[in-house]
């Protein structure tokens, strides 16, 4: 009898085996073939290709998987993945991955922040536009064409090689890529002076599920409106941006101010909150805040550090400073003139190296552990000092102990530029928005779970404190806390949850966008745009 059973248990541990490795091989055999043969160029894109037995398909993946939380063993992994190094590779891929029912996570720079260019829970290929990267600046026409496997380090990097004077409106850290960058939105240290990456983009290169290459004229101005904020991995895969240069000034002016509770931080971000979405659109102001054990009795206190880039010098800073903001009495010691460009490197913390650095696509953290959980808020009126020292007691939990909060100033031209003219609709009314991130070091279930309770509940004590009916987030700080469907099931519905906070109004017009061009959705992942059936 036990003989018995246990003869059936090996058999049927046998037949699970087969059988979970038919259903694994078979389609992934079938869809390489299909690459080779719908390609006309089968031994170039053999070369692009990297299946699990391939010796680099690891290092591939992992090349820019930013969050260590997607890094682990567990992590559903890529069948394939295809570096296209020309548009008849993505044509292939697509048609392939359609036809063999997989899905495709399109891959630019890696850092979205709940790993979706990277992690699905169905059978997927990653398409890494890591072989699409050329940057042509043309300083003439103030215009340029950046593929979108470019990082941002490699555009300021490439403009400032022509002009100390032009720049794009991108994000502060060098190693995003600009393919997720711009889909999302895109804010960094011009935003309050030129709008966000999207508002900053002129045309486009773009591939549809049906495998068709359009450029602006050809998808037309929805679709066009819908790439440059609508989220990445929703409506096909961007090939490239054509993107307006703006002017910087060949000095500008940085500066950085650190506060203890002990001297008064709580009131200055009191006063803050109030003035900074005034000041002039030249700065993007800051506050960042985090935990520290004070240096006099080893307890802990709050340190925030108000910072902010001023396109102009130190000599018309000042006054400024003086006069909106005298009591953070800044002085001329805590700013620092240099050009844009080295301003790059000063606020991703690698002053005094060669600007070359900004070429290196290896990921440097800015701030604490390798393995984090970020969150974000809008904020339409001044919070309280007693909502500001619930904050501060919540940062002074153990969890928290690498973790930091920052206030991003709004104002400036984002109060002048309509919530519809791209789909990132938060603009006018905001004082700041809310970054959360809490960030560790090891890689430990228990552990980092701890952590992400800890963000969760964060968030929750400031439900009243933020806007609301929808309480807004924004798309490029990617979390799924906020509503995500399991692949596959996306309703109307369910996508408005999340759909609302990311693009508020904006969001039913992405939908019809979606319907448009991609009626079946092929392009989808845990928080895409739905079709309408
Ligand atoms: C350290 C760090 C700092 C950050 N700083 C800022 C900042 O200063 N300002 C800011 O606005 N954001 C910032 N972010 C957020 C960042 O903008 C988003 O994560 C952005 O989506 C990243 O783009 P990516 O190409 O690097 O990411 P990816 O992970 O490659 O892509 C993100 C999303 O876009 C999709 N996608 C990628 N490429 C394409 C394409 N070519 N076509 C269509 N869809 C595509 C992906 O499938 C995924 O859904 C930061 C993130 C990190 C990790
Ligand atoms: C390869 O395919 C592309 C796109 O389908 C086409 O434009 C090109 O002319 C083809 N090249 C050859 C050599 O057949
Ligand atoms: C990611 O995981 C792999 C496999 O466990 C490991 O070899 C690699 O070092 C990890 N990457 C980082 C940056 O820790
Ligand atoms: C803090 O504020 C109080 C009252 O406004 C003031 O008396 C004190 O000097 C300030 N402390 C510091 C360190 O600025
Ligand atoms: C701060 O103090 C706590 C407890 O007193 C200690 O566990 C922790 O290691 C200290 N942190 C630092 C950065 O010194
Ligand atoms: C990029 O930076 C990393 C980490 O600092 C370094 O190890 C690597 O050599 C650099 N690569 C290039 C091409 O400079």
């Amino acid at each position: 009898m036990k003989s018995l059973q246990l003869s059936m248990l090996l058999l049927s541990l046998v037949l699970a085996a087969l059988l979970s490795f038919s259903m694994g091989a078979l389609p992934h055999e079938d869809f390489l073939q299909c690459l080779s043969l719908r390609s006309n160029d089968s031994s170039t894109i053999s070369s692009v290709i990297y299946t699990r037995n391939n010796p680099s398909y690891s290092t591939v993946l992992e090349s820019t998987i930013r969050n260590l939380r997607f890094n682990s063993t567990n992590t559903p992994k890529p069948l394939v993945i295809v570096t296209p190094s020309r548009t008849s590779h993505f044509q292939a891929t697509i048609y392939c991955s359609r036809k063999h029912g997989l899905q495709i996570r399109t891959r630019s720079g890696g850092h979205d922040y709940e790993g979706l260019s990277y992690v699905a829970k169905v059978p997927f290929v990653v398409v890494d536009l890591v072989n699409f990267r050329s940057v042509d600046v043309d300083v003439e026409n103030r215009v340029a064409w950046v593929q979108a496997g470019a990082i941002l380090g490699e555009v300021y990097y490439r403009i400032a090689e022509k002009s100390r004077t032009l720049s794009f409106a991108g994000g502060v850290f060098h190693s995003i890529g600009v393919g997720g960058f711009i889909s999302g939105g895109g804010f960094g240290l011009l935003f309050r002076k030129y709008g966000t990456g999207g508002d900053n983009v002129i045309d486009a290169q773009f591939i549809d599920v049906n495998g068709r290459i359009l450029d602006r004229k050809s998808m037309g101005e929805d679709l066009f409106w819908a790439i440059r904020g609508g989220g990445g991995g929703s409506f096909g895969i961007v090939l490239a941006w054509k993107l307006k240069l703006v002017p910087v000034p060949a000095t500008v002016t940085v500066f950085s101010v650190s506060r203890t509770l002990e001297q008064n931080a709580t009131q200055l971000i009191l006063r803050w909150q109030e003035i900074a979405h005034q000041l002039p659109d030249e700065m993007n102001p800051d506050v960042s805040m985090f935990s520290v054990n004070s240096t006099q009795d080893g307890r802990k206190t709050i340190i925030a550090s108000f910072s902010s880039l001023f396109l102009g010098t130190i000599d018309e800073l000042l006054p400024i400073m003086q006069q909106r903001f005298p009591e953070l009495g800044l002085s001329r010691q805590d700013c620092s003139e240099m050009s844009w460009i080295e301003s790059i490197l000063y606020f991703n913390q690698l002053q005094n190296q060669p600007l070359e650095i900004l070429l290196n696509r290896t990921f440097r953290n800015p701030v604490g552990g390798q393995y984090y959980k970020i969150k974000s808020d809008y904020v339409k009126e001044p919070i309280s000092e007693t909502a500001l020292n619930g904050l501060f007691s919540r940062l002074s939990d153990e969890e928290a102990s690498s973790a930091i909060i920052i206030f991003m100033a709004y104002g400036g031209i984002m109060d002048r530029i309509p919530e519809d003219a791209t789909p990132f609709p938060h603009r006018a009314g905001n004082l700041y928005k809310i970054y959360y991130n809490v960030n560790w070091q090891e890689q430990d279930n228990v552990n980092s779970q701890k952590y992400i309770d800890w963000s969760r509940r964060v968030y929750n004590y400031m439900t009243p404190f933020v806007s609301k009916s929808p309480r807004e987030a924004y798309a490029n700080y990617r979390d799924l806390d906020i509503g995500s469907n399991n692949v596959g099931i996306t309703s109307y519905t369910q996508a408005s949850v999340w759909g609302r906070k990311y693009f508020k109004n904006n969001f039913d017009r992405l939908v019809q966008v979606k319907t448009k061009i991609d009626p079946e959705n092929f392009f989808k992942h845990e928080q895409s745009i739905p079709p309408l059936h």
